[in-house]
């Protein structure tokens, strides 16, 4: 039988296969241990922790779409020690890697996230840029480039950890953000995060989420995703982890040749509890069809 070899160097964070679960959409993980053998998957990237617990926005906070759904969820979570004393014991005991999505309204918080992250021993940290910088008048943190590389030199200044920056597509040009990430010392890029949208209930001429705007994922999103994945990988060198409407392997190998190095499943959990080792398996089957051993023969694969 063939030789596959589905593992990854994203820089110094190595992981045993490209497959990751995308933040917010596959909670702390434990909940997803009753569908998903979680060894098996490359990462589990999990919900974005923030310094304090917070509520999250008022209800209904998701509503479907053509071909994906909104969501206005407001950053729910434990909060940082409610993550390290309950979650993080669970998510250390299987054999994976744990990344963890972290947001402040501040410089200072997210610095104060990823130094006690990195004691408590996570393999890795994601910056969700898109946060209101309540220093910079609301404004988020991954729309604002100057905010935005000042951002991720502070946090490199103080963690040794794999940094990932996750970039937001609400930009006008994403390849700047890419730029910036790179010489701003993150070691990998991360995209998309959802696209704000909205909905109107027209009957009662009312947005279906309290919240009135949400992000936008599924399907829906994932030909511009494949395309900033695409600029971004023309514009950088360090790796890419490709998101955004990742169904089945065949999405997944859309990624890799646009320039991803890893995927991660979002919106794909909620339609399918298994996608992530759906996708994984399919990825060996259509390797294994196609002749091909490593993924590095995909990544950037594209011809045009
Ligand atoms: C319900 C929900 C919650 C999310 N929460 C987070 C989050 O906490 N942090 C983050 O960086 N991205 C969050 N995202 C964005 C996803 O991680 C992902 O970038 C986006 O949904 C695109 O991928 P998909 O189309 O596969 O879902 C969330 C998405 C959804 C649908």
């Amino acid at each position: 039988m063939m030789k596959i070899n589905l593992s990854v160097n994203l820089g110094k964070l190595k992981l045993k296969n490209p497959v990751m679960t995308a933040s917010g959409t596959f909670a702390y993980g434990k909940e997803y241990s009753e569908f998903v053998d979680l060894d098996r998957l490359g990462a589990i990237v999990v919900k974005g922790i923030s310094l304090k617990p917070m509520k999250g926005n008022p209800e209904p906070r998701i509503c479907e779409t053509p071909c994906g759904m909104l969501n206005a969820i407001g950053l729910q979570n434990v909060g940082l020690k409610g993550f390290i004393r309950q979650q993080l014991p669970y998510l250390k005991s299987l054999r994976t890697k744990i990344i963890v999505n972290i947001l402040g309204n501040s410089i200072d918080e997210y610095i104060e996230l990823a130094e006690n992250l990195e004691s408590a021993g996570v393999d890795a940290v994601e910056l969700n840029v898109s946060c209101p910088n309540v220093n910079k008048g609301g404004i988020a943190f991954g729309t604002e480039p100057v905010v935005f590389a000042e951002l991720i030199k502070s946090v490199r200044r103080h963690t040794s950890l794999p940094l990932i920056t996750k970039l937001s597509p609400n930009v006008a040009n994403i390849k700047v953000f890419a730029k910036i990430s790179e010489d701003e010392g993150s070691d990998i890029i991360s995209l998309i995060n959802t696209i704000t949208g909205m909905s109107i209930n027209i009957r009662s001429r009312r947005p279906r989420l309290a919240n009135i705007t949400g992000g936008l994922s599924g399907p829906a999103i994932r030909p511009i995703a494949i395309r900033m994945v695409w600029e971004c990988y023309r514009t950088v060198r360090i790796p890419i982890i490709g998101m955004g409407g990742i169904i089945t392997a065949e999405d997944a190998i859309e990624f890799f040749l646009a320039g991803a190095s890893a995927v991660a499943i979002g919106t794909g959990n909620f339609v399918n509890p298994k996608a992530t080792l759906d996708v994984l398996d399919g990825i060996r089957a259509f390797m294994a069809g196609e002749g091909i051993h490593s993924l590095k023969e995909l990544t950037g694969g594209l011809k045009w």
